[in-house]
């Protein structure tokens, strides 16, 4: 989706994006900037799901290097916020992603077995972030 629906502006609205190399999926970067005024009015609230927040101490919208330095360069202004650790699943990456991430996963003292699929989400944060959303 290129553009906000005009009937979308008065509902709230939820974006999502993972984190490919040290910034968010491009497509949703591209849609956020293409509505940022829009998205800055209405009750728009953002998550970022990226393998550094598998560190509680990385883990929220002020100490995710990720979010916040996405929020102050795109001027994307989202009324709520969130990180989540995602999955790190090595036999489903590309042979060069495998090695790379392998190469970030040994500078952060994560895991490196190329075998290993493991998720990191906590779960209980998700829902209480789906939770403050609906209230
Ligand atoms: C190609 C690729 C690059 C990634 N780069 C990073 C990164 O730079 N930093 C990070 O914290 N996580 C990184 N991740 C991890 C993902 O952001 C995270 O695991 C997320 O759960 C993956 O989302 P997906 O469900 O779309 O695969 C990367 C994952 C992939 C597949």
């Amino acid at each position: 989706m290129e553009q906000l629906p005009t009937d979308l502006k008065n509902n709230r609205i939820l974006i999502g994006a993972p984190i490919r190399y040290g910034f968010h999926l491009r497509p949703v970067r591209q849609f956020v900037s293409r509505n940022l005024a829009e998205l800055n009015q209405a009750h728009t609230a953002f998550f970022s799901v990226n393998l550094t927040a598998r560190k509680p101490e990385k883990s929220t919208p002020q100490t995710n290097a990720y979010l916040r330095k996405y929020l102050e360069k795109s001027k994307f202004e989202p009324k709520k916020a969130a990180v989540f650790a995602g999955a790190l699943n090595y036999p489903d990456y590309k042979p060069w992603d495998r090695v790379m991430i392998q190469l970030i996963m040994k500078m952060t003292n994560g895991p490196t077995d190329p075998k290993l699929t493991v998720e990191f989400t906590d779960w209980i944060a998700v829902e209480h972030f789906a939770k403050e959303l609906t209230q």
